[in-house]
C-alpha cells in the first residue's frame, strides 16, 4: 500500500477501495467525510460499538440498546410489556452530531423515537420525529415508516436507494457516494477503465465545476433544502437554521451570480469543513478587502470573521449548534432573523 502525503492511514485505506481512487485524489478524501457516512450499517456504527449498552427514558417508557456481536437490539418497556427490535441501519454518521435508528419488525421498518446525540452522549427524542404521546409500547418504540418516508430518508442519506419512485434497498450503498452527486459516474468509470479508455466527459456526465452560487445552493439544497422548499413550507422559525441555502440567501453578502459566495467557495464536498474560524477568513476577504463589497474592513476585528458574523445557534431539541449562514452583524438581544 502506498501513502499520499497529508492523508492519514485510515483515510488512505478507505480510499484505496474506491474504484475512482486510481485517477482522482477526491476518492482518497471523500470516503472519510460525514456525508459519505450519513448512513451506517449496524456493524460499522462506532457509536453502538463503543457503547455496548445505552439506556434512556421518555415519560414512563425505558429504553435500552444492547450490542450483541456485530448487531444491536433496541428495546422499550413500560414495566409490563417489552418490545424488542433489531436495528437495521443508523442514519447520521457516528462522527457527526447524532444518529437515529431504523428498526425492523415483521418486514416493516420503523424510525426510532429516541436518537443518540453526541452532545448528550446518550439518548433524546428524535428531532422531527413523532412527538405525540405514545399510546402503547409499540408506539413508544418508533414510527412506522411509509414508503414515502423510506424513499426520502434513504434517498438523502444513502446512494442507489431509489430509482424514481421505486425503493431499491437491495442495491443501496450507505452514505452519499460519488455517483449520488456525479450522476453517470458509473458509465464514466467503465469507459475510463476500458482498454485505451479516453473520452473524459461522456454524454450524460454533467460537470459540476461551473455552478453559479444559485446553482450550487440548489444542488446542495437537494438534501440541505433549497430556499424555495423552506419558503414554500413556511419554515419561518429557528428550526430553519439547519437549512444553509435558505439562510445564506437572506444575507446581504449573497449574490446569485457571484461564485465567491457559493457553497463551493467555502466547502469542498470531498473534504470535511474546517472547524478553525481563521481558516475561513480568506473567503470573507475575497469580497471585504478590495473585492466586491463596499465595506472593506471591519471596525472590530481583522480575523476569525465567522465567530461573530456566522454565530453558532442551537437547534431546539437538536442538541447541536449550527453555524448560521445568514452572515450579518449580530445585535445583542435581537430576535432570530427568520
Ligand atoms: C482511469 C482513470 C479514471 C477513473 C478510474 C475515473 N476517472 Fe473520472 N476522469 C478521468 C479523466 C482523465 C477525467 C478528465 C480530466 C479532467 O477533466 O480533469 C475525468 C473527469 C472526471 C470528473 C470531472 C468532470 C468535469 O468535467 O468536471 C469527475 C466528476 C469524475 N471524473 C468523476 C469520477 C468518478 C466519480 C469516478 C469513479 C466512479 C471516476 N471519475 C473514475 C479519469 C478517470
Ligand atoms: C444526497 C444528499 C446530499 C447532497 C446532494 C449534499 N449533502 Fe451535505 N450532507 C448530507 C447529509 C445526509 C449530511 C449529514 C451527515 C451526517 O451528519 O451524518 C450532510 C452533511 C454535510 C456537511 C456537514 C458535515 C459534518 O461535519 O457533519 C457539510 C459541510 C455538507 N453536507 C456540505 C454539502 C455541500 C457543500 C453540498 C453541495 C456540494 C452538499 N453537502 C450536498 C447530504 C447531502
Ligand atoms: C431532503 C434530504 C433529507 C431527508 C429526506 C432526510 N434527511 Fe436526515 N439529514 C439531511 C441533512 C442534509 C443532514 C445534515 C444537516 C442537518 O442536520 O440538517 C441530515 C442529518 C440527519 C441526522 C443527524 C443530525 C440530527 O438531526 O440528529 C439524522 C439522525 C437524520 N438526518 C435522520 C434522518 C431520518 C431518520 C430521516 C427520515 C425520516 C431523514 N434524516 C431524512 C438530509 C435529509
Ligand atoms: C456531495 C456531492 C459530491 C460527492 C458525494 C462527490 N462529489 Fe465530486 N464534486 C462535487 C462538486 C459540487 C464538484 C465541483 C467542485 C467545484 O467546482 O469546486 C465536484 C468535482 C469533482 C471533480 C472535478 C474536480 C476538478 O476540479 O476538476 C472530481 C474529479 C470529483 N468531483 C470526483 C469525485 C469522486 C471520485 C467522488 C467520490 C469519491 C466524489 N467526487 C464525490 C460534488 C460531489
Ligand atoms: C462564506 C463561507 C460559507 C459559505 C458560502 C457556506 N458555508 Fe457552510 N459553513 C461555513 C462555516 C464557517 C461553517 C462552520 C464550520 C465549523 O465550524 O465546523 C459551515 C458549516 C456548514 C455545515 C455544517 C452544519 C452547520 O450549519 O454548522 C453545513 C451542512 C454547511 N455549512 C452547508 C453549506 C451549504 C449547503 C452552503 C451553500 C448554500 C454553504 N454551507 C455555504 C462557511 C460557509
Ligand atoms: C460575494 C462577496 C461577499 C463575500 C464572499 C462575503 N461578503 Fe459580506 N457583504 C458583501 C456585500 C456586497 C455586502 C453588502 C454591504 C456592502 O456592500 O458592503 C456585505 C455585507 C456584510 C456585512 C454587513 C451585513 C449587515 O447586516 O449590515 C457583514 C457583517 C459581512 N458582510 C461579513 C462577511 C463575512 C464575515 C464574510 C465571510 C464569512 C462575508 N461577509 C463574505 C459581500 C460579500
Ligand atoms: C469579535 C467579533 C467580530 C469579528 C471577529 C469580526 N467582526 Fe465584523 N463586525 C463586528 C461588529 C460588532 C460589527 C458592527 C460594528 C458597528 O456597527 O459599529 C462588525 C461590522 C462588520 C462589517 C460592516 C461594517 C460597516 O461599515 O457596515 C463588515 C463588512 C464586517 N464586520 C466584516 C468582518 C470581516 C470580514 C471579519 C474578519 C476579517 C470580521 N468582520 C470579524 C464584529 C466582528
Amino acid at each position: 500500500m502506498f501513502l499520499i502525503p497529508g492523508i492519514a492511514r485510515g483515510q488512505a485505506e478507505q480510499g484505496h477501495e474506491n474504484p475512482c481512487a486510481k485517477c482522482h485524489s477526491e476518492a482518497w478524501r471523500q470516503p472519510a467525510t460525514n456525508m459519505a457516512r450519513a448512513l451506517e450499517t449496524v456493524e460499522q456504527t462506532t457509536v453502538l460499538n463503543d457503547h455496548p449498552v445505552i439506556t434512556g427514558a421518555y415519560g414512563k417508557y425505558s429504553y435500552r440498546i444492547e450490542r450483541n456481536g456485530g448487531q444491536s437490539n433496541y428495546s422499550v418497556t413500560d414495566g409490563i410489556t417489552t418490545v424488542t427490535m433489531p436495528i437495521r441501519w443508523a442514519l447520521g454518521a457516528s462522527s457527526a452530531m447524532g444518529q437515529t435508528y431504523i428498526l425492523e419488525k415483521n418486514g416493516e421498518l420503523y424510525e426510532s423515537r429516541m436518537s443518540w446525540y453526541r452532545e448528550l452522549n446518550g439518548l433524546g427524542p428524535t428531532v422531527g420525529g413523532d412527538s405525540t404521546l405514545p399510546a402503547n409500547v409499540q408506539e413508544a418504540a418508533g414510527r412506522l415508516m411509509s414508503r414515502d418516508d423510506k424513499l426520502r430518508c434513504f434517498g438523502c442519506h444513502a446512494t442507489n436507494a431509489a430509482q424514481g419512485t421505486k425503493l431499491t434497498l437491495e442495491k443501496m450503498v450507505p452514505g452519499v457516494q460519488c455517483e449520488h452527486c456525479h450522476e453517470g459516474a458509473d458509465v464514466h468509470l467503465a469507459a475510463m477503465s476500458a482498454e485505451g479508455g479516453k473520452p473524459a466527459v461522456q454524454p450524460g456526465f454533467p460537470s459540476l465545476r461551473k455552478l453559479s452560487a444559485e446553482q450550487a445552493s440548489n444542488f446542495c439544497g437537494q438534501c440541505h433544502r433549497t430556499w424555495e422548499e423552506v419558503a414554500t413550507q413556511g419554515i419561518f422559525s429557528i428550526s430553519n437554521v439547519r437549512f444553509q441555502p435558505y439562510r445564506l440567501t437572506g444575507s446581504r453578502c449573497y449574490d446569485p451570480d457571484d461564485t465567491r459566495i457559493s457553497c463551493l467557495a467555502c466547502h469542498d464536498p470531498h473534504t470535511e469543513a474546517s472547524a478553525r474560524p481563521v481558516n475561513h477568513d480568506a473567503k470573507c476577504k475575497a469580497c471585504h478587502g478590495g473585492g466586491k463589497a463596499k465595506t472593506n474592513s471591519c471596525p472590530v476585528s481583522k480575523s476569525k470573521c465567522v465567530t461573530c458574523h456566522m454565530p453558532k445557534i442551537e437547534l431546539p431539541g437538536g442538541h447541536y449548534k449550527f453555524s448560521d449562514h445568514r452572515i450579518r452583524i449580530v445585535k445583542a438581544n435581537e430576535p432570530y432573523p427568520e
